[in-house]
C-alpha cells in the first residue's frame, strides 16, 4: 500500500512537472513592432494589392505609392533585371522586391546584413500575394548588393 501511493506521488509530481515544461517551452506571445514601409506599384497589378495586405496583417504600416513606371523605381533603388519582380518597397533604408514574406523582412530588420536589399525575383505562386489554390513553388528570397552580389537568404519550401 506505501509503494502504492508512492507511485502514485511520483507520477503525478511527474505529470505536474511536464505540464510546468510544456508551458514554460512555449515562447511567449511576440508583439510585433509596427513598421514603416514604401511600396511602389503599377496600377494596374491586383498581386501586389495582395501583398500590400498581407504586410498590413503583418503590422506593417504602408504607404502605399501608385505609380505608372515601376522600372523608373526599380533603376533608381539598384533592382537589376536577374532580381526583377513586380513592385518595389523601401525599408529602413532597404529595397525589398517582389512578394518577400513579412517574416523575412523583419528577420532582415534584426539582421542588418550589408546589402542593398532583398527580392523574390520574379512571381513564384504560393509567395504571399500569389496565391494559387494550395499550390506553392519552392523559392528563394535573395539577398542583392551594388556589385551584384546575389545570396540565398531565406529557402521556402514548396508543396
Ligand atoms: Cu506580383
Ligand atoms: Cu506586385
Amino acid at each position: 500500500m506505501k509503494n502504492l501511493m508512492l507511485a502514485v506521488t511520483l507520477s503525478l509530481s511527474f505529470l505536474a512537472f511536464n505540464g510546468y515544461a510544456e508551458q514554460a517551452s512555449k515562447p511567449a506571445a511576440t508583439v510585433s513592432e509596427p513598421v514603416k514601409i514604401d511600396v511602389y506599384r503599377s496600377p494596374s497589378c491586383s498581386c501586389c494589392g495582395k501583398w500590400v495586405e498581407h504586410l498590413k496583417e503583418n503590422n506593417f504600416q504602408v504607404t502605399d505609392n501608385v505609380v505608372e513606371d515601376v522600372q523608373a523605381i526599380k533603376d533608381k533603388y539598384g533592382v537589376s533585371k536577374e532580381m526583377a519582380s513586380c513592385h518595389t518597397a523601401v525599408v529602413n533604408g532597404y529595397v525589398i522586391e517582389g512578394h518577400v514574406p513579412a517574416n523575412d523582412i523583419r528577420k532582415l530588420l534584426k539582421l542588418k546584413p550589408r546589402v542593398v536589399g532583398i527580392a523574390v525575383p520574379a512571381m513564384p505562386s504560393g509567395t504571399p500575394g500569389m496565391e494559387m489554390g494550395g499550390r506553392k513553388d519552392a523559392y528563394d528570397v535573395m539577398s542583392f548588393d551594388k556589385d551584384k552580389k546575389y545570396q540565398v537568404f531565406t529557402h521556402h519550401e514548396g508543396k
